[in-house]
């Protein structure tokens, strides 16, 4: 343990993987002092409340809450979502996190962190681990793969409408590193209270490398149902996406991100962050379908 209050961001949990909501149980079962840094106070926030963690109101574009957030802290969790904004929000939790003395700081960024990665968003990520380097506040990388929630999202209501899954990732031998956001957030929750850690340091996070059709196969076998894969174009892709609810500044890293992963030649393999750090197995994703069984099946009007 690094001592110290640790303020956790997005802690709430919201569209994507929720990183912050499970970061802030997993220190809080761990007895560490825990301030929940929330953008409304609604049943999320007195859950983790009930938790035992100070709750905090703010949004990371206003820089007087996030200056009240950070005072008396020694550790940050940095989880900004897929949405735009992300410089801004890194410069001010940056100057912010610098003037209150934080000596750790753990952010959340996609597995290729480059100038030249293939999205827009991977891009401002290399940028914002930079920013944070520069601040001197100690901060360290989690660098994670697509979430199998992500793919959930992305899957559920069609496989549960048609059968289908409609994705444009190419032919089904297309190869996907994925993850479970929960394991991603053990790495992170090792990394924000390892002594190991040094600034500088990324900590890449792939739980199991799966083909398409590995994927359409475990969809098959644990909901007992025939799933088909249809590749679609990018854009009828991006115009769907739209329609679930995705912003446009993910639409459009997904877009990119989807055309990288069907191109690409690169090799992937699971990393041993989540043994090490996470200090378990990685989860399969097969566990994760069976966990989320119900999320596959046609809901009736009225039901949540
Ligand atoms: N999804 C993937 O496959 C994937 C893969 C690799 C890396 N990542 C990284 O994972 C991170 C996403 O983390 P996550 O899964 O924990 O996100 P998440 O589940 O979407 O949670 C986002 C949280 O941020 C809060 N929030 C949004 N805008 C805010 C604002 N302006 N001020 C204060 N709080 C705000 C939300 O609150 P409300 O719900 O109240 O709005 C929510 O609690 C991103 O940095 C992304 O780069 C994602």
């Amino acid at each position: 343990m690094t001592g110290g209050t640790i303020l956790v961001t997005g802690a709430a949990g919201g569209l994507q993987g929720q990183t912050g909501r499970h970061v802030s149980e997993l220190l809080l079962s761990q007895g560490a002092r825990v301030r929940a840094f929330v953008r409304k106070l609604d049943e999320r926030a007195e859950r983790l409340r009930s938790l035992g963690a100070d709750v905090v109101v703010g949004d990371f574009l206003d820089y007087k809450s996030v200056e009240r957030a950070v005072e008396g802290v020694s550790t940050v969790y940095f989880a900004y979502p897929v949405q735009e904004g992300l410089l801004e929000a890194t410069a001010i939790m940056a100057d912010a996190a610098r003037k209150a003395g934080v000596r750790r700081l753990i952010d959340i960024v996609m597995l290729i962190s480059a100038p030249d990665a293939p999205t827009p968003r991977m891009r401002e990520n290399y940028l914002s681990e930079r920013i944070f380097e520069w601040a001197g506040i100690g901060a360290a990388h989690v660098r994670a793969t697509v979430f199998y929630e992500n793919v959930l999202a992305l899957t559920s209501a069609t496989i549960a409408r048609d059968g289908a899954v409609y994705l444009p990732w190419g032919s089904d031998e297309t190869i996907v590193p994925l993850v479970s956001a929960q394991d991603v957030a053990s790495v992170a929750v090792g990394a924000l209270t390892s002594p190991s850690v040094t600034p500088g340091s990324s900590y890449p996070v792939i739980g199991e490398v799966l083909a398409l059709r590995d994927i359409i196969a475990i969809f098959k076998r644990v909901l007992g149902r025939d799933v088909r894969y249809q590749e679609i174009p990018d854009k009828a892709w991006a115009d769907a996406a739209l329609g679930l609810g995705f912003n446009e500044h993910a639409v459009e890293h997904l877009s990119k991100l989807w055309q990288s992963i069907r191109t690409q030649t690169r090799r992937f393999a699971v990393t041993d962050t989540i043994r090490d750090l996470g200090g378990a197995k990685p989860q399969t994703f097969e566990a994760f379908v069976r966990g989320h069984q119900s999320a596959f099946t046609v809901k009736a009007a009225g039901d949540a």
